[in-house]
């Protein structure tokens, strides 16, 4: 497991993201030329009605449990990098930030209305039973919300790969923690696509499993129910 296959262990990926936990929004924001943003909020638009119980898997820094908590959720926020929820916890103390991991989480069966995970589910080292998990704290007819970087097909691969494969591991070095955006790349090339998430939603016991994608295809919004 290495930066370049885009897998790494659990240690490891903690321990990368506690790094650049002091970059990583800046980073967003300029990768996505702000439009992150917009993506989170409708991320969080798309699951969360007011008052429900929601988890934010994956929290990091914390943008899309606070715009799920802006939607009118009660949203606790989960994370396993310190690093990244001490920041998260900088900016709002109207989320509940917990320290833990995504494939062991600690609530018990159907304790939320809703679960969103932003940019997250790529880096688990079990993905079924992330999306297990996923299912197991959510009450039947609960929604789940998953948001994740995608390879555009058509005109705008080319362009996409020089971006991605090529500027994006350079800008990194520059940077503390710099390898992540070597393994950021690798990770989204061995990354299911769409059709395929979708699929393993279904297999985690969601139904009415739907995607679509931001941005020209680079990243994609997938959407389904849990079922009884
Ligand atoms: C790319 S960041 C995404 C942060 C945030 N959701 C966002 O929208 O920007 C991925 C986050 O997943 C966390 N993470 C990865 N595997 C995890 C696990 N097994 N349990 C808890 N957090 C995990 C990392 O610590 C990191 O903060």
């Amino acid at each position: 497991m290495t930066v370049e296959t885009g897998r790494l262990e659990p240690d490891a990926v903690r321990t990368m993201f506690d790094r650049i936990a002091p970059v990583y929004d800046v980073m967003n924001r300029a990768m996505t030329a702000g439009l992150d943003r917009r993506w989170r909020a409708e991320t969080a638009r798309a699951v969360v009605s007011p008052g429900n119980r929601v988890l934010d898997s994956c929290s990091g820094t914390g943008d899309l449990a606070i715009a799920a908590q802006r939607a009118g959720g009660k949203v606790i926020g989960l994370d396993f990098s310190e690093r990244m929820l001490e920041r998260a916890r900088a900016k709002s103390d109207q989320v509940e930030w917990i320290q833990g991991d995504a494939l062991a989480l600690p609530f018990e069966d159907g304790s939320f209305d809703a679960a969103t995970v932003g940019f997250g589910v790529r880096n688990l080292d079990d993905l079924a039973r992330g999306l297990a998990e996923l299912r197991r704290v959510l009450r039947p007819g609960g929604r789940v919300a998953i948001l994740e970087i995608t390879r555009p097909r058509g005109v705008l691969a080319p362009f996409y790969r020089l971006w991605f494969d090529g500027l994006v591991p350079l800008l990194g070095k520059a940077l503390p923690g710099g390898s992540a955006y070597t393994y950021l790349p690798a990770s989204v090339r061995r990354f299911p696509g769409p059709e395929e998430l979708a699929e393993l939603l279904r297999a985690a016991g969601f139904g009415d499993v739907r995607w679509k994608t931001f941005a020209g295809g680079i990243v994609a919004l997938h959407i389904g129910m849990a079922v009884a």
